[in-house]
């Protein structure tokens, strides 16, 4: 079983940016205890502040894959590319978002994602990259 969690701007900074609302933890440090609970499941993290280079992660994974977790963070409500990029592939895809995105600003509201995706998980925080997991595993 094969995963791979990709991962948007400012990303790089969990635990750095705005603890308050995304907590104080790295991805890295979660991505081990991740890792640590699916010993059998083989991940691929990827993250990156440019829209055309998660383009390209999608593309890499998305036909290869068992199933793809993605946090665009700002592109999700921007991108059409991304959003384009997720309809294209044939991997299943969860997007996950740390923070609950419906109870913020009105603008984060829109997702280019959701649609294509096979679910959506907001608002549990680093917990909603490991319910991706198990959706994926079920
Ligand atoms: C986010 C929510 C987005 O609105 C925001 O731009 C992010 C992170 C989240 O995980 O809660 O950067 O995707």
């Amino acid at each position: 079983m094969k995963i791979a969690i990709i991962n948007g701007p400012n990303l790089n900074l969990l635990g750095k940016r705005e603890p308050g609302v995304y907590g104080s933890q790295s991805f890295e440090e979660y991505f081990e205890t991740l890792k640590s609970l699916f010993p059998k499941v083989e991940f691929e993290y990827f993250q990156s502040n440019i829209e055309g280079e998660i383009v390209d992660a999608i593309q890499k994974t998305g036909f290869e894959y068992d199933g793809l977790i993605i946090n665009p963070a700002a592109y999700t409500h921007t991108s059409i590319a991304i959003g384009d990029a997720i309809a294209a592939i044939t991997t299943p895809v969860v997007e996950v978002h740390i923070s609950n995105v419906h109870a913020r600003e009105d603008f984060r509201k829109l997702s280019h994602v959701s649609a294509k995706a096979k679910g959506s998980i907001f608002g549990l925080g680093l917990k909603g990259y490991e319910l991706a997991v198990r959706y994926l595993l079920a």
